[in-house]
């Protein structure tokens, strides 16, 4: 695997290639994130991936410092899952300058649930998306299904600046128990851990409660809420939404469930695609 640290080195390296494939993470990888890679390998005539943790998307109060970075077993299993090329640009390296050129996504996608959590978070992600995708130059690039919002962002992104990009999504991979794996799952103790799944089983139970025709969906969302804030987590939102663009649904559209909750200090996301809203 050729390691580039700059942004000349990673591009006279991929001159020789037409079809980079690339997936772009923060470290720390999980299974998850090696089964982007071994996705998105058969979509390239090379396979790109990058390590940066992006001080741009993390509100100051948040685990930038702390983030961890794991870099010898993160190269380790990056080579193990076939990438060929790893950029891994330090901060220097990709922002030389201070980025006073933002990407603003738009706000009606970039402003909701995790953004209206996060504010700022998905200007940060889509600007440094951006760099990455002008730095890689990729045809195709996979993201996880996990961070469902953040996928949706980048696509629209991808469409509104008609970059040659083809965005693949890829399920979420989860632990046996149905945790969807996340870097930060390590924060979590023995003991959260172990309640860590209720976040997916609550997505389940809204999901079985609109499948079985109940169509109060704010009674749903409040009583999963409910649900996960006796067993101790603090929930920021367990939402049923129609999934063209995250907003309130009509009968009779596709929708996912959304959530975010934080137990002890670690926060968690997670979503469930649910089939079409009896009509
Ligand atoms: O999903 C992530 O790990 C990050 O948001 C990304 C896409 C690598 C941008 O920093």
């Amino acid at each position: 695997m050729y390691i580039a640290h700059t942004i000349a080195e990673l591009r006279d390296h991929l001159a020789a290639f037409e079809r980079p494939a690339f997936v772009p993470t923060m470290g720390n990888l999980h299974d998850g994130h090696l089964a982007l890679i071994r996705q998105a390998r058969p979509l390239g005539d090379v396979t790109v991936a990058s390590i940066f943790v992006n001080r741009l998307q993390f509100l100051p109060h948040e685990d930038f410092d702390t983030y961890p970075r794991t870099w010898d077993s993160d190269c380790e299993k990056l080579r193990t899952a076939g990438c060929d090329v790893l950029f891994a640009p330090d901060e220097k390296a990709l922002y030389p300058e201070p980025q006073t050129c933002k990407v603003h996504p738009d706000p009606a996608l970039a402003d909701i649930l995790e953004g209206h959590f996060r504010p700022g978070f998905f200007v940060g992600v889509c600007t440094v998306v951006m760099k990455l995708f002008q730095c890689v130059q990729p045809r195709v690039a996979v993201f996880g299904k996990k961070d469902y919002q953040q996928l949706m962002m980048i696509r629209h992104m991808v469409r509104q600046f008609a970059l040659p990009i083809e965005i693949v999504g890829s399920e979420t991979f989860r632990a046996e128990d149905g945790l969807a794996l996340s870097s930060r799952n390590g924060y979590l103790s023995e003991a959260e851990r172990a309640e860590a799944v209720q976040l997916s089983k609550a997505l389940k139970a809204m999901a079985q409660a609109v499948q079985a025709g109940e169509r109060d969906l704010a009674a749903i969302e409040a009583r999963a809420m409910q649900a996960l804030a006796q067993r101790g987590w603090q929930p920021d939102y367990l939402v049923l939404r129609r999934r063209s663009d995250l907003q309130a649904p009509s009968a009779g559209e596709p929708l996912v469930a959304l959530a975010a909750a934080r137990l002890g200090g670690t926060r968690l996301i997670d979503n469930l695609e649910i089939d079409a809203m009896p009509s």
